[in-house]
């Protein structure tokens, strides 16, 4: 038998440990702070059920596509990152860009071609470590078509490349790479079918937060409908559905994060006796444009004396009084979710958004639910 070098023993003793690290490593359990929120600083987020928090969100000059930060937001990212670091139990933080207001277009034309995309990639790195971010989160929703598709493919590996250029160089630890996605790795609005590039998704992001929400909402006021289900047993809307289409489409599980609603959508009922999912609506309920977070469900829920159902085709909640309808989840719903992302040996889960949970009630059941 030839006798191993002392380089080759090193490296499969590397190789090993590295591998027994991938598997033992824990599960992603994520939460959105949204930096608007006013009565919810950073020190507020219980870190104890959270691996990493995410600064919603930060856009860059849809021109130049580098980040400029004023000093005002400058003050708000220094104290979110020492604040998450500082904690008994530190989480690690990223920085969100874009998000669901920011829009596509920007992110189209800097994706779009290597200058714009190299001048985006270099801010954001020079960002990160500016203000002590443990990395960077791509909230693109949605790229719009099959050739944004490509682009977001091309932007991840040049980003890759460029995280491990600057890591080596500085001999600082690799900045982390997630993106939000939608709940599905194909989607077709609009009339436009696309399909996120999965294998550079798989070779160059550290995991991908897929949004398994907004299933129904304010945008059809015809009827209810759940906000996350997880089931569905009418239609593919579903974080079951979501969630298998990315395991097909070949992603590496554990770089699959399941999102999980903090608030609920809201309908007006055309008639109160009816009040099942799919029942007649006429506009959005109680709330902001028909959304609500969950804390002030739970008080909508109390003040107005109204009748919770928990859905068990669906695995979703509502609550119903006079004609105010809110699909949410609660407790069991995401007690039962988790089991199931733990059946498909998916990476974890995260909330949008932290500020919304009532005294840490289903976060903590998340988190324990995990662990069991
Ligand atoms: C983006 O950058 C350009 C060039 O520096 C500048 O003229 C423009 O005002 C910036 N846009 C915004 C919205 O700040
Ligand atoms: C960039 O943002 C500015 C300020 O919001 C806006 O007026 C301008 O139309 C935008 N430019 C492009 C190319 O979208
Ligand atoms: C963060 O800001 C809060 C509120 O302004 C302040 O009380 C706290 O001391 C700051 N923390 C750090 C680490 O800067
Ligand atoms: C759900 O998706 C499957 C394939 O992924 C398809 O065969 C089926 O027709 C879809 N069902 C509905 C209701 O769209």
């Amino acid at each position: 038998m030839e006798l191993l070098k002392p380089s080759t023993l090193l490296l499969v003793i590397l190789s090993l440990t590295m591998n027994s690290m991938g598997s033992t490593h824990g599960p992603n359990k994520g939460g959105y702070w949204p930096s608007w929120s006013n009565d919810f600083p950073p020190s507020a987020i219980d870190t104890t059920l959270f691996t990493h928090v995410y600064y919603a969100f930060l856009a860059p000059n849809n021109t130049t596509f580098k980040f400029e930060i004023d000093s005002h937001t400058a003050v708000l990212l220094k104290n979110f990152t020492t604040t998450l670091h500082e904690k008994t139990t530190p989480v690690k933080t990223m920085f969100s860009v874009g998000g669901g207001s920011f829009g596509s277009k920007t992110f189209s034309r800097m994706a779009l071609d290597h200058n714009s995309r190299k001048s985006f990639i270099l801010s954001s790195v020079e960002v990160a470590r500016k203000f002590d971010f443990d990395g960077v989160d791509l909230d693109w929703e949605f790229p719009q078509n099959p050739i944004d598709m490509v682009n977001f493919g091309h932007l991840l590996h040049e980003w890759r490349v460029a995280v491990k250029k600057e890591a080596k160089s500085t001999s600082k630890p690799q900045l982390l790479l997630s993106a939000a996605t939608y709940f599905k790795p194909e989607i077709t609005l609009d009339n436009v079918y696309r399909k996120y590039p999965v294998k550079s998704i798989n070779k160059n992001l550290d995991w991908i937060n897929a949004m398994c929400y907004d299933y129904h909402g304010s945008w059809d006021l015809s009827a209810t409908g759940t906000l996350a289900a997880l089931f569905d047993p009418h239609s593919n809307v579903s974080t079951s559905y979501g969630l298998q289409s990315w395991i097909k489409a070949k992603i590496h599980p554990e770089k699959l994060v399941m999102g999980l609603p903090l608030y609920g959508r809201t309908w007006k009922l055309k008639d109160p006796t009816l009040y099942g999912i799919g029942a007649p609506a006429i506009d959005v309920g109680p709330g902001i444009e028909g959304s609500m977070p969950y804390v002030e469900v739970q008080e909508f829920n109390a003040q107005n004396n109204a009748k919770v159902v928990f859905d068990d085709a669906t695995i979703s909640y509502y609550s119903v009084a006079g004609t105010s309808w809110i699909g949410y989840d609660d407790v069991r719903s995401v007690k039962l979710k988790i089991e199931y992302a733990r059946l498909l040996k998916i990476g974890g889960y995260f909330f949008w958004a932290v500020d919304g949970d009532q005294e840490w009630k289903i976060s903590r059941q998340a988190s324990e639910t995990w662990i069991n």
